[in-house]
C-alpha cells in the first residue's frame, strides 16, 4: 500500500498543509522544531489512531485552536481508501473517525487503512527500558494488523481497571469477595487471547529480527526473542491463567491490585545469550532495534499481503555506515517518509521528493 495524499487542518504547528507523495522516498528537512517529526507523528495518527508521542490528543490540536483533522488518501490491492481523523475539544467525543464520508462508530475501523513502521530514536528504549515498553511495542504492532487485538486490549484494560476497582471495595466490605470470580474469569479468557497473539507475533518477529541481526552483524552476534509470561509454559492457557490469579489471590486483596496477568508480560531480548537490556553496548542496542523494526516490517507486509509505509524519524543520523546501509536497502522496497536536519544523512538513499520544512510550512 502507499500514501497517495495527507492533508493537516490545525495540526500540531501546521494551519493548513498537503502532501501528494509518490511511491518513493517523501524527505522532511529543516532546523529542529520546525515541524518535521509532526508530520510522521500525523501519518502515526492515521495508523493507530494515536500519536506515537503522547496519549492526549488535545496536545495534537494547533495552539489556540479548537480543531484538527488529518485526512489520508491511501491506495491498496483494492483501491482507494479515505480517511479522516478529527479533534474537536469542544465536543463531548474528541475524537472522531471517518471513514470514506461516513462516521465510524469506533476508532477502531481505522485500523487496515493504513499500515506503517515508525523508527525515531526514542525506540531504543523498546531495548533499553522497562517490559512496559516492550509490551506497546508488541500491542502497537499487533493493533494495527489485527483490529480483533486492540479490542480485545481495551477490554483487558477496562476489565483490569474493575477488578483493581472491586479489590480495594472489598478492603471495605469483605462481603463483596464472591464476585471476583466472574472478573477472574472474564480477564483469564482475554488474557489467553492476548497471549496467543503474542507468542504468535513474538515467533515471527523473533525469526526475521535474528535474520536481521545477522545480517547487521555479518553473522556474528545472534539476537534472540522470547515471551516472558507468568504462566511461563503455557502463556495462552486461560485454564492456567485462572489458577495463577487464584494463587495469587491472598496477595492481590493485601495489595489491592492485580498481581498476576498478561498486563505484567515481557519480551526478553537476548544478544548471544545475554539480556541486551543489561549488558548490550550502546551500538548493540541499536543494531537489536533496528533488527526489531525491520521485522515489524516484514510481519506487516506478510499479514497484510501488502507492503507497508516506512517512516523513519531523524535515524539516518544516528547510524553507522553498515546499519544504514541495511535499512536504505529497505528503503529501495517500500513508499519511505524520512526526516532529517542534513540532507547528506540520507547519502546513498534513494530521494525522491524532498520537502523543506519551516515553521509549519512545508516548501516543496
Ligand atoms: N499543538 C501545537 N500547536 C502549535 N505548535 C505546536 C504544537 N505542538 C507542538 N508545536 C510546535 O511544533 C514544533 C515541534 O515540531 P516537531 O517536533 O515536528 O519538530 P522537528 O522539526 O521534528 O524538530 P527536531 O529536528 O528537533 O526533531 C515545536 O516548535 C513546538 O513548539
Ligand atoms: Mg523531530
Amino acid at each position: 500500500m502507499y500514501v497517495q495524499s495527507l492533508t493537516l487542518r490545525n495540526f500540531r504547528n501546521y494551519e493548513r498543509a498537503t502532501i501528494t507523495p509518490d511511491r518513493g522516498v517523501t524527505v522532511f528537512t529543516g532546523s529542529n522544531a520546525q515541524g518535521k517529526t509532526n508530520v510522521l507523528e500525523a501519518l502515526h495518527l492515521c495508523c493507530l489512531g494515536r500519536s506515537h508521542r503522547t496519549a492526549r490528543d488535545e496536545e495534537l490540536i494547533r495552539w489556540g485552536e479548537h480543531r484538527a483533522s488529518v485526512q489520508l488518501r491511501t491506495h491498496h490491492a483494492d483501491g482507494t481508501h479515505d480517511v479522516a481523523i478529527l479533534l474537536d475539544k469542544t465536543q463531548k467525543k474528541k475524537k472522531t473517525v471517518r471513514i470514506g464520508t461516513r462516521q465510524a462508530e469506533r476508532i477502531g475501523e481505522l485500523l487496515g487503512h493504513m499500515c506503517g513502521v515508525l523508527f525515531s530514536p526514542e525506540d531504543l528504549s523498546i531495548v533499553k527500558d522497562g517490559p512496559a515498553e516492550r509490551r506497546r511495542f508488541l500491542d502497537m504492532q499487533l493493533s494495527q494488523l489485527r483490529p480483533q487485538y486492540f479490542y480485545g486490549l481495551q477490554r483487558a484494560v477496562r476489565t483490569l481497571n474493575q477488578r483493581n476497582a472491586l479489590l480495594r471495595e472489598i478492603a471495605k466490605n469483605p462481603s463483596l469477595l464472591p464476585t471476583l470470580d466472574m472478573w477472574d474469569e472474564q480477564l483469564a479468557q482475554i488474557g489467553a487471547q492476548i497471549a496467543r497473539n503474542r507468542r504468535e507475533a513474538i515467533a515471527f518477529l523473533g525469526e526475521e529480527a535474528a535474520r536481521a541481526h545477522a545480517s547487521l552483524t555479518g553473522g556474528r552476534e545472534a539476537l534472540r526473542l522470547r515471551y516472558i509470561s507468568q504462566t511461563e509454559d503455557a502463556p495462552d492457557s486461560a485454564e492456567r491463567l485462572l489458577s495463577r490469579m487464584r494463587a495469587a489471590r491472598q496477595e492481590d486483596l493485601r495489595r489491592m491490585t492485580t498481581t498476576v496477568g498478561v498486563h505484567r508480560d515481557d519480551m526478553g531480548v537476548t544478544i548471544d545469550g545475554k539480556e541486551a537490556r543489561t549488558f548490550a553496548s550502546q551500538g548493540q542496542q541499536r543494531s537489536a532495534v533496528l533488527s526489531l523494526k525491520l521485522a515489524q516490517l516484514e510481519m506487516a507486509a506478510r499479514e497484510t499481503g501488502e507492503a507497508p509505509v516506512l517512516m523513519l524519524d531523524d535515524v539516518m543520523s544516528e547510524l553507522d555506515p553498515g546499519r544504514r546501509r541495511q535499512l536504505i536497502e529497505r528503503i529501495d522496497r517500500v513508499q519511505t517518509f524520512v526526516t532529517c536536519t542534513d540532507l547528506s544523512d540520507l547519502a546513498g538513499a534513494r530521494q525522491g521528493m524532498v520537502y523543506r520544512v519551516e515553521n509549519g510550512v512545508l516548501h516543496a
